[in-house]
């Protein structure tokens, strides 16, 4: 007890996150590890079905997911928005385009996340509910190798607007003005009920539901104003 108001927590934290929240999560680590030196961290950023296989298989303290799982017993607690967003080069002709259809949209190449992406199945279901079927050209397992490959000119995608996070609409990419999108989601903490928390995750999820919210927040709103549609 002694040794927390010291600071020198000690131990080990494991995290599996799907691999949008590599665009908060880090900051919201940074202070973290400023206050508890004596904490080592491993962050696995993986997509939702090995996130998944993860906590089936209790290798990690803590996990973040966008849909939570509803086979398990589990604890959660809501982290943040998630907004998907329809993500083009800024010389795209749809770039100056208001209100684009999803007919319009899709006729264009899409380049999608591998199966097993949370991103992938939530944008699969969002097109068959409004019954129109993508041209999905290329599957890419990376949200970065996306924004690469959209800014090459071979195609447009669908992801968090997280993924915008460093460079917001100032970088090669822009966002469309899409009916019906965003897709609102949200991201969640979770474990499953049964487990018995380290003291160490235990000091990180309520830093993390105390500050760390707010951090990620606050950021979040910082970077989120760059990326409006101009
Ligand atoms: P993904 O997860 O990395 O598996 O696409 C994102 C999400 O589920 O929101």
């Amino acid at each position: 007890k002694l040794a927390d108001f010291r600071g020198l927590k000690q131990g080990n934290l494991r995290l599996a996150v799907i691999t949008t929240a590599k665009y908060f999560v880090p900051r919201v680590l940074g202070p973290f590890r400023h206050r508890y030196p004596g904490i080592n961290i491993s962050l696995q950023v993986i997509n939702r079905q090995q996130v998944l296989e993860r906590l089936n298989e209790n290798l990690d303290d803590l996990y973040i997911l966008g849909q939570p799982p509803d086979n398990l017993d589990i604890n959660l607690r809501p982290v943040l928005e998630n907004p998907l967003v329809a993500i083009a080069p800024h010389n795209h002709p749809l770039a100056k385009e208001k209100n684009i259809s999803l007919q319009r949209l899709a006729q264009e190449p899409f380049i999608m996340r591998e199966p097993g992406s949370g991103t992938r199945m939530v944008v699969e279901g969002f097109f068959k509910e409004n019954r129109v079927e993508l041209n999905v050209e290329m599957e890419i397992g990376s949200n970065e190798a996306i924004k690469q490959a959209i800014a090459g000119g071979l195609g447009l995608s669908i992801l968090s607007r997280h993924s915008l996070a460093l460079e917001g609409t100032n970088g090669p990419l822009t966002v469309l003005d899409v009916e019906g999108l965003p897709i609102q989601r949200h991201w969640y903490i979770i474990y499953p009920a049964s487990k018995q928390l380290s003291v160490v995750a235990r000091t990180f999820l309520d830093y993390f539901l105390e500050e760390g919210k707010q951090i990620a927040e606050q950021t979040t709103l910082e970077y989120m104003q760059g990326t409006l549609v101009k």
